[in-house]
């Protein structure tokens, strides 16, 4: 391994001082789309560094020792400048457009996991009486952060923001960023070890800098009460030296203009009786325009207001029941290959789902972008939600499990104003034990803590024995769907017409909703319908999966697997797969197969 020259470089670090910043990002920002802001978007210099060299030193010891406030090697670019034998020079590596994952732009990249090391050259002159936050949409996985060449801090996280104040600490003119990014999987992380998706590294999406007054609203919710649709309740939360101020709260449609007062935490908690409301519903999305204005700061939002509950066997949504009529969505462009980026990646997803005819999506397995929970928002798409506690995650690990709650309590932080989101999921097909049992109940009781006014699910376990099915995972006593994954007619076996002798027995009272079944399908592969990959088994197989479905008890939606074909590296066939799970009803060029039109005419009529 080339040997830097760490004393000249580890002097350097010394002499500089790096004093580590405060490393807790605090609590987010609620609606960056309402701030000003500079986007740090656009081109950013990468080193590849599978060695870890700009982190370790020969001796494997980390150069940023945080408590002693000396940086990373790369993140004090003077020192290596400086250093009489320079092996790297950031101004001079190639580029990675920010937002997007490295995988997807350059072919040696493709299944990298390792670190790549980020810069980001910028201009800002600061203003006095204002706070400035870096913040990020999303990094995946662990990220250490470096501005000017002093430590911010580091999170993990593949999917969801986090920010860090900078208040004082940017330069009147020439700024620098730098990040280290390391995709490299873990069991004891969340996701674990071993997904069905791509391992898409790197700064995946938009990085903001957030301008807001020196006393802000930091935070709000403003949604109905779930148990009446009659009145508006919710917070505001300000952050600053002059906590206690008046608040006032506007939504002219519904002719409210009332003023609070925070207390000295600065938060203030309000209800507000609303007599006739235009509710949020798929058919017609209304969202109203929602001012919290104080003495020197004002955010506007567009929110929806709608109720969400269940009765029985039944989903109601503002009080009539509904029928979930979604499809599965992963965070990806198939067209042009990598994660959804913009509103116009994400807007083409989601005008699918609308096309087959959908008032629902899953957003598997992980937070998706803010983007897009927004543009469900806009198109009226109902939203499940989900955060990657997926097959077997380290249930006995304390660390593990912080880090499903950070993730899980950040998704909703986030999201808490979106009429969209109905269903916040915990995880998906977790295999029944009792660490899991304890681990997946505390984090549903968590949800229920942070937000009581939108539904809990999972997707549970199923046992089988031939056509005989059972759903009694004990979790399911704790959240509100029976919902589950089964793949009758695909990896459980025989030819989809068996599907007829299936027996259902669904232990819960309560509304059953399919969050997967599927088959996977070479677009313009065609045979009979017995024949595996064509267009026509899968079509057969939607076609018999819907008549058995039909006959359930309490069937009250479904979210087939899946809206497009999606890159895997556990799917290996070189004719039909090629690193693609093919159970999408579109495939990675956009063309409908047999199933999307069976699915659609279906929905048509529901
Ligand atoms: C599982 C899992 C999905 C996976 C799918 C498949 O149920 O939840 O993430 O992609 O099956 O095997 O295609």
């Amino acid at each position: 391994m080339t040997k830097v020259k760490t004393p000249n470089a580890f002097i350097l670090i010394l002499v500089l001082g790096l004093s580590i910043q405060s490393s807790m990002a605090q609590k987010l920002v609620q609606n960056i789309f309402g701030r000003e802001c500079l986007s740090l978007n656009g081109r950013w210099n990468y080193i590849i560094d599978p060695y870890e060299m700009g982190y370790y030193d020969y001796r494997y010891d980390p150069f940023d020792q945080s408590e002693t406030g000396q940086g990373g090697f790369y993140d004090n670019i003077t020192s290596v400048i400086e250093t009489e034998k320079v092996e790297y020079n950031f101004d001079l590596e190639p580029t990675l457009k920010v937002p997007g994952d490295w995988n997807s732009q350059y072919e040696n990249l493709s299944l990298y996991e390792g670190t790549i090391w980020y810069k980001k050259d910028f201009k800002v002159t600061p203003k006095d009486e204002t706070r400035y936050f870096i913040h990020f949409g999303a990094v995946n996985y662990e990220s250490h952060i470096y501005l000017n060449g002093k430590k911010l801090g580091s999170h993990k996280g593949g999917f969801t923001p986090f920010q860090f104040e900078v208040t004082g600490k940017l330069n009147r003119g020439n700024n620098f960023i730098v990040l280290k990014v390391d995709n490299k999987r873990n069991k004891d992380e969340i996701p674990t070890i071993n997904t069905d998706w791509w391992n898409y590294g790197g700064i995946t999406r938009d990085v903001t800098l957030v301008s807001v007054p020196e006393t802000f609203i930091n935070d709000y919710k403003v949604q109905l009460d779930k148990n009446n649709r009659n009145l508006i309740k919710g917070f505001v939360q300000l952050n600053g030296s002059a906590l206690q101020q008046n608040v006032v709260l506007s939504i002219p449609e519904l002719s409210i203009n009332k003023t609070f007062k925070t207390d000295a935490t600065g938060k203030v908690e309000f209800e507000l009786p609303v007599k006739k409301v235009k509710y949020w519903t798929p058919n017609e999305p209304y969202r109203y325009t929602v001012s919290l204005s104080t003495d020197n700061d004002k955010q506007t939002d567009l929110i929806g207001f709608r109720t969400i509950s269940t009765e029985h066997k039944k989903i109601l949504l503002n009080g009539e029941q509904v029928f979930l009529k979604g499809i599965s969505v992963h965070d990806e462009n198939p067209l042009i290959p990598g994660r959804l980026r913009s509103d116009g990646d994400i807007r083409m997803v989601l005008t699918w789902a609308k096309e087959l005819g959908c008032n629902y999506i899953r957003l598997a397995h992980y937070t998706h972008n803010e983007r897009t929970i927004r543009l469900a928002d806009e198109m009226g798409l109902m939203v499940w939600a989900e955060v990657p506690v997926y097959w077997t995650i380290s249930w006995e690990n304390k660390d593990t499990y912080a880090n499903a709650l950070n993730q899980l309590t950040t998704g909703i932080e986030r999201d808490k104003n979106r009429a969209s989101v109905i269903i916040w999921s915990i995880g998906n097909e977790t295999p029944v034990t009792e660490a899991r049992n304890k681990f997946m109940m505390s984090l549903a009781d968590h949800v229920r803590e942070l937000d009581n006014t939108r539904l809990v699910a999972a997707a549970l376990e199923v046992e089988r024995e031939g056509f005989d099915v059972r759903v009694d995972d004990p979790l399911g006593e704790k959240i509100d769907l029976a919902s589950f994954n089964e793949y009758g007619g695909w990896y459980w076996g025989g030819h989809p017409s068996n599907l007829s002798k299936y027996k259902w027995e669904i232990k819960y009272d309560k509304p059953v909703v399919i969050s997967e079944f599927g088959a996977g399908a070479l677009a313009g592969y065609h045979g009979s319908d017995s024949t595996l990959w064509t267009e026509e088994y899968q079509a057969t197989l939607y076609v018999n999966q819907i008549k058995m479905l039909e006959q359930i008890d309490g069937f009250s939606g479904m979210t087939p697997w899946i809206l497009v074909d999606f890159r895997s590296p556990r799917r290996q066939h070189p004719q039909f797969q090629n690193f693609w799970n093919r159970k999408g009803l579109i495939s990675e060029t956009g063309q409908k197969k047999k199933a999307f039109f069976i699915l659609q005419e279906y929905y048509s009529k529901k």
